[in-house]
C-alpha cells in the first residue's frame, strides 16, 4: 500500500486543489450552521508532532481531527524518543502500527519526506524550513471567500522568500493566480521553486515572480501578504535581517499603490510595527483571523481526502 502525502503544495492536483477548497467551504458552512458534519476520522487516530512551537496548526489540527470523530495525540518531539535521537524512520514505523496519519513540523524538508517514506500511512507537512502547504490552502479558501475567484488574481508577498512564499508562489500558480514576490536581494525564495511555479503557470495561467522593488510588485495587486522577517530556527539573525527588511515592511505606503479593494493578509504570528504596521494589521482590510480560521476548514478537508483515499486503499488490500 502507498499511503498519500502532503508533503508540498504540488501533492495536490489543480484540480484536488479546487475540490478540496470546495470541501473546505462546505465544512466551513455545516459548522457555522450547526448542521451534522461527516465523521471520516470515527475510530481513527493521528499523531502530530512538533518540532518547533506552533499555536494556529497545533490547536486547529488537534479541533479538526476531532470534528471529524478520530483521536488527535499531539507530540513534542522534545518529550519523546526523537529528542533523543531515535531515527525518523524507526520513529515513521511505529507511529504506523498505532495511527492512521502523521502531521509532521519540523526543519528540512527532508525530515518530511524521510517520515513519509518510512510511513505506511498518510504523513502531513505542518510546516517545514522549505514549505507551509496547509497554510498556503486555507490562505487561498480565504481569498477565494472574499474575491469569489482565484485565476487571474495578483498577490503580492513582500519579504523573506521563506517557506511561506514557497507554497504561496506554487499553490497560488497551480489556482491560475499571479504571485509577485519582492525580497532583499539574497533571500529570494529558491529559484528552483520559481521554476516550478512558472512551469505550472503555464498551464493554469498562473505566474510567479520575484522583484526587489516592494511598491513596484504591491502596484495594483489584490492581495498583500508577509510574513515574519526571522522564521523559526534564525532567531540569531533577527537583528541583521531588521535592518535588511525595512524596505519591505507591509505599511500605509504599499496599501495606497495595491488595487482599492486589496485585502491584506498574514499568517501570523505578527510583530506590530516590525513586517507589518500596526494600523495596516488592524486596519479595515486585515483579514488575517479569517486566513487563521480557515486553517481548521482546510484542513478538515485535506484529512478527509487524504484519510479517504487510505481507506480505499485499505478496503482494496482487505478484498
Ligand atoms: N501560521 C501558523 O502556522 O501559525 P503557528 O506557528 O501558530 O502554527
Ligand atoms: N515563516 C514562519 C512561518 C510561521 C508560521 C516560520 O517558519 O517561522
Amino acid at each position: 500500500m502507498t499511503a498519500r502525502h502532503f508533503l508540498l503544495d504540488t501533492d495536490l492536483t489543480s484540480a484536488e486543489q479546487a475540490a478540496l477548497l470546495d470541501l473546505a467551504d462546505r465544512l466551513k458552512a455545516t459548522r457555522r450552521e450547526r448542521g451534522t458534519a461527516p465523521r471520516p476520522l470515527e475510530g481513527r487516530s493521528v499523531a502530530l508532532i512538533f518540532e518547533k512551537p506552533s499555536t494556529r496548526t497545533r490547536l486547529s489540527f488537534d479541533v479538526a481531527v476531532a470534528e471529524l470523530g478520530g483521536h488527535p495525540i499531539v507530540i513534542d518531539s522534545a518529550s519523546t524518543q526523537l529528542g533523543r535521537g531515535e531515527t525518523i524512520e524507526d520513529t515513521a514505523a511505529v507511529l504506523s502500527r498505532y495511527v492512521d496519519a502523521i502531521v509532521i513540523r519540523t526543519f528540512a524538508q527532508e525530515r518530511v519526506e524521510r517520515m513519509a517514506s518510512a510511513a505506511t500511512v498518510p504523513v502531513i507537512n505542518a510546516l517545514s524550513d522549505h514549505a507551509h502547504p496547509c497554510q498556503a490552502l486555507a490562505d487561498l479558501q480565504t481569498i477565494r471567500e472574499l474575491r469569489g475567484r482565484l485565476a487571474g488574481l495578483t498577490l503580492t508577498y513582500l519579504g523573506d522568500g521563506n517557506n511561506v512564499a514557497h507554497s504561496l508562489m506554487l499553490a497560488g500558480a497551480m489556482a491560475g493566480m499571479r504571485v509577485h514576490v519582492a525580497s532583499p536581494p539574497g533571500y529570494e525564495p529558491f529559484d528552483q521553486v520559481v521554476r516550478q511555479a512558472n512551469e505550472i503557470g503555464a498551464v493554469t495561467g498562473g505566474e510567479a515572480l520575484v522583484m526587489h522593488d516592494a511598491l513596484e510588485a504591491a502596484t495594483d495587486a489584490d492581495v498583500l501578504y508577509t510574513d515574519v522577517w526571522a522564521s523559526m530556527g534564525q532567531d540569531d539573525e533577527s537583528d541583521t535581517r531588521a535592518l535588511v527588511f525595512q524596505p519591505y515592511r507591509l505599511d500605509e505606503k504599499v496599501v495606497e499603490v495595491a488595487r482599492p479593494d486589496a485585502i491584506v493578509m498574514h499568517c501570523l504570528p505578527a510583530h506590530r510595527d516590525v513586517e507589518i504596521s500596526a494600523a495596516v494589521l488592524d486596519g479595515p482590510r486585515s483579514v488575517v483571523f479569517d486566513q487563521a480560521e480557515n486553517r481548521l476548514h482546510a484542513q478538515k478537508a485535506l484529512l478527509s481526502v487524504l484519510l479517504d483515499d487510505a481507506s480505499d486503499d485499505a478496503s482494496s488490500e482487505a478484498a
